[in-house]
């Protein structure tokens, strides 16, 4: 009953973002991250280039973004937790029409009638669930991850990088990533730092965040992008990147580029979806959704454009780096600048940046369910999951050095947990949501809250009942056969 209060004053419990464009900074924020710049360039290099940024391109475009307006509006129009939004919605289109006869006025009327009560349980709910458990183990290996950036924010600022070869460069990244105390030093104190961001809330910790920090990595980026023209290798990394060898497409690449556009744009687990629910009613979900997009994959391109040059010139083979290659191949170009201390001090200070506003939205779908459905504080809440999934990073920090031969499926622990998130998790949430807001939720409610124009809305409708779903479930069966 309370719940349904909350939902009707239509607005989130949590507070709503101050305007549009701080709901744009904050959903590229989360989109924008160690996914474009760690991730793009090491999966792109690991299948074979063009095809897979070809295929990447496309699902982003046909179904990644589609699927990217029906979580935001799930949440906008649910205003509370995932799980609590989808459970909402979901009682709210099982209405039914009656038909009686008004014998005063000796006419036929229709009135809805509902099935059941806003909070009753639906299955519906599983989709929160679920989506709240991958934002906890991604979280788990990308705290590890972020803290790479912090360390080698250091490493820059105090010059190791000025001259350095690729052999030293190597020897670098390989020692960092053999000591596993090291490693739980930077993972911890990422964690803590998330934590607390979380823990000032929505309105105080992340907005202020947001407004400096995204404009400043796209300068940074630009910046690099011009300066890598001047390198020998920049026309065979531009090839590498943009010409597609239609021989290299194989199922599993398909997966795992469609994989990439779930999780670079922070899409399938339901923390767009409450970002949405702090999104006030008057701004238009497919028009920031689609700046979001566009932004965030310009940044993945753009850190291509910037790494597979550097690749090119030093030799570097980009297929067998693994996810160490951006932090084995920028350091080269950094030290090899004038002015590149200063430079690369910025840059991974910038990427630890993005990292953590990406790590924001992946915990606070967990937090806000625990805030609304046991009515824990908010520190409380964050210090409970905070803790649970840096024990998680254990495991991941371990399987880059004592930990590295223990394998399942052929994969360690690290690469488990991203196969098993960016190829299962994301792209399942995401075909459930689409199935959700194209079959389940009543038409005049989704026309309501997105208010597009009929063509718009119907080619949008059709991409998501039809392409979408299909597609996602087409290249499930195939990259599992
Ligand atoms: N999109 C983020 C990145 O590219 O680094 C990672 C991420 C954040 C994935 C939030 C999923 C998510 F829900």
């Amino acid at each position: 009953m309370e719940k349904n209060i909350k939902a009707n004053m239509r607005k989130s419990i949590h507070g709503e973002w101050s305007s549009k464009l701080i709901f744009i900074f904050a959903a590229t924020g989360s989109a924008v991250g160690l996914g474009n710049i760690w991730k793009f360039p090491w999966m792109t290099g690991e299948n074979g280039g063009g095809a897979f940024v070809l295929i990447y391109i496309v699902s982003v475009l046909l179904i990644a973004l589609p699927i990217m307006i029906a979580e935001v509006f799930i949440g906008r129009h649910g205003k509370q937790n995932p799980v609590a939004s989808l459970n909402y919605l979901s009682n709210e289109s099982s209405s039914f029409d009656i038909t009686e006869i008004d014998n005063r006025l000796n006419r036929v009327t229709t009135r809805k009638q509902k099935y059941s009560n806003s909070d009753d349980y639906t299955n519906w709910q599983l989709v929160g669930w679920m989506g709240m458990l991958a934002g906890v183990l991604i979280l788990s290996f990308y705290s590890v991850i972020a803290g790479w950036t912090m360390s080698y924010i250091i490493k820059a600022g105090s010059g190791v990088f000025t001259g350095i070869d690729l052999e030293s460069s190597k020897q670098v990244f390989n020692n960092l990533v053999a000591d596993p105390y090291l490693l739980l030093f930077w993972h911890s104190l990422f964690m803590l730092l998330t934590c607390y961001i979380v823990s000032m809330g929505v309105k105080g910790g992340l907005e202020k965040a947001v407004k400096i920090l995204i404009p400043g990595l796209f300068l940074i980026l630009i910046g690099l992008g011009i300066y890598v023209t001047t390198l020998p290798g920049f026309v065979d990394g531009l090839h590498y990147m943009f010409v597609p060898d239609m021989d290299k497409i194989t199922p599993d690449v398909i997966l795992s580029a469609m994989g990439m556009a779930f999780f670079s744009l922070s899409i399938g687990m339901g923390s767009l979806m409450i970002y949405g629910a702090y999104l006030s009613d008057k701004s238009s979900i497919t028009e920031v959704t689609t700046i979001v997009a566009f932004a965030d994959t310009f940044v993945a391109i753009l850190a291509g454009v910037i790494i597979f040059p550097i690749v090119f010139t030093y030799n570097l083979d980009p297929s067998s780096a693994g996810p160490g290659l951006i932090f084995q191949t920028l350091p080269i170009a950094f030290g090899a600048m004038t002015g590149g201390q200063l430079l690369s001090t910025l840059f991974f200070l910038l990427l630890f940046f993005a990292a953590i506003t990406s790590a924001i939205s992946l915990i606070e779908p967990a937090i806000s369910y625990m805030i609304e459905k046991y009515s824990k504080s908010r520190l409380e809440s964050t210090v409970i999951i905070g803790l649970f999934t840096w024990f998680l990073g254990i495991g991941t920090i371990l399987s880059f050095n004592y930990g590295a031969d223990i394998k399942f499926l052929n994969l360690n622990f690290f690469d488990l947990l991203d196969t098993f998130t960016s190829k299962i998790m994301l792209p399942l949430g995401g075909l459930l949501m689409a199935i959700f807001t194209g079959y389940i939720v009543k038409v005049a409610i989704v026309k309501n809250e997105l208010k597009l124009k009929d063509f718009i809305f119907s080619f949008w409708y059709k991409l998501l009942r039809y392409i979408a779903p299909v597609a996602v479930t087409l290249i499930f069966i195939n990259g599992f056969i």
